[in-house]
């Protein structure tokens, strides 16, 4: 059996150990062997990637995708899109949404996986559409939680309602490193039951399951997995790649990815990432492994956030009880998935109820937006007593959010005006308007970034 491999260390890899700060001209380099190497798939766009380009790189996050794309003609290109969302926590209106999905194709995507992080399906099927409509391939998305009511049943009942919006895959998205190698199994097992497209795993090292996760999903029959380059991977980040392709070639599966390629492109990125350790911006603990994160039930970056906000508040002593108080909070909230932003927004309000001696005393903002329906709706029900609390009279909504929304693409353009040079630009606007338009004034001042490297010829 055949086992495809997409290599994150572009995008996932990056974001979860460096903050997605690597420049184009970093990666320039190796792309040409990145194609060749036989990988299903590079995961390289989407997620932080454009924030960081605009924020920090004052990279064109659409150029970089362009360039990417011309040196990698063989290999398909993948992002990450939070549905409804883009690449951020507010809803777009749906003229944004196929805008962005367009020309996020045209640029060079080929794969988009999609996802939101209620699983609320109806904050994904504009992008799917749009996506099928453009002739790329949709992978629609679950985000794996643990809760009382996430069940082997719910996932298989909304793989199939993924299934029937007519995505070619499924991925199954484990943002918090959480999915043991027995819950892998068993869910990719049910998955492969009762769907019939090809099933993904996303995982993360942190709690160090990731490998075992990723090798029990593939006995379970799943159909491509994530994995980083070693240099890399572990940690926050990916499995790696070279290890999973070693143990999965001793069972028989079949991998396409050329193991002597992998050492080229190994041996580039670890000079890489060495050298961002000794400059400080890679911190090594983000490399070891987190077992605590099983102990909690919550997500490794949860757990530094409160620390950090305890912390900061000289109430770290009373972190025990914030964190009795988290399943709470999330209980009443309707078991959201702990990703960003519900993992933070679920920390705070559990920080907020201990610290203030009563519960939802003080509510932040988004919880409010949340309980009022502004995300979508709930995984289950949203405790009445806390609503009432929050709300008061005010009735939650529960149609589709962005329903509620005018069309936004035309108003952008006219609003950011000539400093937008293309439709490309003026997504950028729209995803992130202080950002982009700082990067639109300066984009022509870029300095090079220099970073010496020693490549091998292999072909
Ligand atoms: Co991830």
């Amino acid at each position: 059996m055949k086992i495809n491999i997409t290599e994150t260390v572009l995008r996932d890899a990056n974001q979860s150990l460096i903050a997605t700060r690597m420049p184009f001209e970093v990666f320039e380099p190796i792309l040409s062997t990145l194609d060749s190497a036989g990988y299903y798939s590079l995961e390289c766009w989407g997620g932080a990637t454009f924030d960081a380009c605009l924020r920090y790189l004052n990279e064109d996050p659409w150029e970089r995708l362009r360039k990417i794309d011309a040196a990698c003609p063989k290999t398909k290109l993948q992002m990450l899109l939070r549905g409804q969302n883009l690449l951020g926590y507010k809803h777009y209106p749906d003229d944004v949404v196929r805008m962005f999905v367009r020309k996020s194709v045209e640029n060079g995507i080929d794969i988009i996986r999609i996802f939101d992080a209620l699983n609320d399906l109806r904050n994904i099927e504009t992008a799917v559409d749009e996506t099928l409509k453009c002739g790329a391939i949709a992978s629609g998305t679950i985000c794996y939680t643990k809760s009382p009511i996430h069940s082997l049943d719910s996932f298989v009942t909304l793989a199939k309602q993924i299934e029937s919006l007519g995505v070619q895959s499924i991925t199954v998205k484990d943002m918090a490193g959480i999915l043991s190698p027995k819950e892998g199994y068993d869910l990719v097992k049910a998955l492969k039951e009762n769907v019939s497209v090809p099933i993904a795993v996303h995982t993360h090292a942190t709690a160090g399951l990731g490998f075992m996760t990723l090798l029990k999903c593939v006995e379970a029959g799943a159909d491509i997995i994530d994995t980083a380059i070693s240099s890399f991977s572990g940690g926050t980040s990916q499995p790696a790649t070279e290890t999973m392709i070693y143990v999965l070639r001793q069972y028989g599966y079949e991998i396409d990815v050329n193991t002597r390629k992998c050492q080229k492109i190994n041996d580039f990125f670890k000079q890489y990432r060495n050298a961002e350790i000794e400059k400080g911006e890679l911190n090594p603990l983000v490399l070891a492994t987190q077992a605590d994160v099983l102990h909690y039930q919550i997500p490794g970056g949860m757990l530094s956030n409160l620390v950090a906000q305890l912390k900061a508040q000289n109430e770290l002593d009373r972190l025990e009880e914030v964190l009795e108080e988290t399943p709470n909070v999330r209980k009443d909230l309707g078991y959201p998935p702990l990703v960003t932003p519900l993992s933070q927004m679920v920390g705070v309000q559990a920080a907020a109820n201990v610290l203030a001696g009563e519960r939802y005393k003080n509510v932040s903002t988004e919880i409010k937006n949340y309980v009022r329906g502004e995300y979508g709706k709930a995984p289950g029900e949203i405790n009445p007593d806390v609503m009432k609390k929050i709300l008061g009279d005010e009735q939650p909504y529960t149609g589709r959010f962005a329903d509620t929304l005018a069309p936004g693409f035309e108003a952008a353009k006219k609003e950011i005006g000539e400093k937008a040079k293309s439709d490309e630009d003026v997504l950028s606007y729209i995803a992130f308007p202080a950002q982009a338009e700082a990067f639109f004034d300066k984009r022509d001042e870029k300095e090079k970034y220099t970073f010496k490297y020693e490549i091998e010829k292999v072909d």
